[in-house]
């Protein structure tokens, strides 16, 4: 009422912008963008906002409060922290010296505001005895391609953790036929970058699934330019260092990653690894950061390309690595042969993909994914088997379809042993391809046990000692921001036993 009484604005008023200016900014939500948590362990997590309105002071203290119950009556840890504005105004608090296994609920507040209250969760002690580690994998959340109703029911399931497994933002502009068209047109910039996730931020239903539980995060490629790879991006851009360094700085300051991620210059980690208890240790690695860039790319082009086989024999160039030397090394010696489970929680399809049959001349495969690095696909693989390792569960987004597959060292051998088991999510609004395409592949590989690619959705995982179980959830109509959700299959995996079974 009183914002209206001033927009409809007296004389003295517009002859006086900078009263205006104040007058709105006294009553500008602080806090629009929600909180999120992130990257639990058995003493910690990280707890984020983002302090959002007109008129904000360079630096803001911003006060927060953990407590063990939803009332806030007993306070667990609480401390403060300076929102800048060289960070957008984010905040990225960091309690320590929680108790492992337990959740908690958090909230924030700043300038007279408070946020709203998010609940959370430690992980368990990594010696700890646990049964159960439920979760889900999402990813591809193009703004312009739908509503976020599976966000919703994200929210409404019992999760310990969500994972979210790339494409947060994707950076093109919107056709003014998309059923929510974003504005300002391709990100390149830090500016456009941010204002990209402010508007993602906004929908409630994506909110809601930040403040039910921790997330585990991890990008792929929208967050900063389609099919980029390592400093080269699609077009080939002289200043694409610049922009990854914008990309990444944008990521950090919208996500519940620590302070001590914090980009620096064109470079932020993500790969990191969590152990939930005896049960499972999780890997999250990064395949773009540190990837050779594709091969046989279109001319005058850099990223993805669809290419036979015979046609490229930069394929099985064995120097060639998607994960970079280092990263590579550190999760070979980073799988956990105590534990019944290993979840690799990465970007893409791990397993081969053909767009034609094998059998005539090796097939022909998208370069953007594993398939364009099966060297580097088959030296991960190879240590999953010289190690004996009888519950890698591998877990991927990027091809906005459902895939169960079967991992293994040589898919032209239909005899050749399961090595691991494949989940790879859908999305939940970005389009995918024709299904009658996908169905007419699967011939040729018949290691895919599932594919669907009309559907939009993510998968819900309940993880103990002897199986996991999967759903894939499907929404009903993903331009109804109200849909409804159902499951479309069930599969499950025996621990010790790779290969994904239906129910
Ligand atoms: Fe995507």
């Amino acid at each position: 009422m009183q914002r209206r009484t001033l927009l409809q604005g007296s004389a003295a008023l517009i002859a006086a912008p900078a009263l205006l200016r104040h007058a709105l900014a006294a009553d500008a939500p602080r806090f629009a963008l929600g909180i999120a948590s992130g990257q639990p362990h058995a003493s910690g997590v990280v707890l984020w906002t983002m302090l959002t309105g007109a008129g904000l002071p360079e630096r803001v203290p911003v006060s927060w409060e953990l407590a063990h119950d939803e009332a806030f009556t007993r306070i667990a840890a609480r401390g403060e922290e300076t929102a800048e504005l060289a960070w957008a105004h984010s905040v990225h608090a960091e309690p320590t010296g929680l108790e492992p296994a337990r959740w908690y609920w958090y909230r924030f507040s700043a300038l007279g505001q408070q946020s709203m209250v998010g609940r959370t969760r430690t992980a368990p002690a990594a010696d700890a005895p646990v049964t159960t580690f439920n979760f889900a994998i999402t990813s591809c959340q193009r703004w312009d391609a739908g509503h976020y109703a599976a966000w919703k029911h994200v929210a409404a399931e019992e999760l310990d953790a969500v994972m979210f497994l790339g494409d947060y933002i994707y950076e093109y502009a919107s056709s003014a036929k998309s059923i929510r068209p974003l504005e300002g047109g391709h990100v390149r910039t830090l500016s456009a970058y941010r204002a990209r996730y402010a508007t993602h931020k906004s929908d409630p239903a994506l909110q809601a699934a930040h403040a039910v539980a921790p997330w585990l995060l991890v990008w792929d490629d929208h967050e900063v330019g389609n099919d980029y790879a390592n400093l080269q991006g699609q077009e080939l851009e002289p200043d694409f260092r610049l922009q990854r360094a914008a990309a990444y700085r944008a990521y950090w300051e919208h996500m519940p990653f620590p302070k001590a991620a914090r980009p620096v210059d064109a470079d932020m980690r993500i790969t990191s690894r969590l152990d939930w208890g005896r049960l499972a240790r999780i890997h999250l690695i990064d395949d773009r950061q540190y990837r050779d860039v594709q091969v046989c790319p279109k001319p005058g082009r850099g990223g993805s390309n669809t290419v036979a086989l015979k046609d490229c024999p930069a394929f099985l160039d064995t120097r060639r690595t998607l994960l970079g030397a280092e990263q590579e090394r550190w999760l070979a010696e980073g799988w956990d042969a105590t534990r019944p489970w290993n979840l690799l929680a990465q970007q893409t399809l791990m397993a081969r993909f053909s767009w034609t049959d094998p059998a005539d001349g090796g097939g022909t495969y998208w370069t953007d994914g594993w398939d364009g690095y099966p060297a580097a696909r088959r030296r991960l693989l190879d240590v999953v088997a010289q190690r004996r390792l009888g519950g890698v569960v591998v877990l991927g987004g990027d091809v906005h379809s459902h895939y169960v597959a079967d991992l293994k060292l040589d898919y032209d051998d239909a005899q050749a042993g399961v090595i691991a088991t494949e989940f790879c999510g859908s999305s939940i609004t970005s389009l995918g391809m024709a299904q009658a395409r996908v169905d007419a592949a699967r011939a040729f590989n018949p290691h895919i046990r599932y594919g669907r690619s009309d559907q939009r959705g993510y998968m819900r995982f309940a993880l103990d000692a002897k199986q996991l179980r999967a759903q894939i959830r499907v929404v009903d109509n993903a331009l109804d921001p109200s849909s409804g959700i159902s499951t479309s299959a069930r599969f499950a995996v025996e621990a010790g036993r790779p290969g994904a079974v239906p129910l």
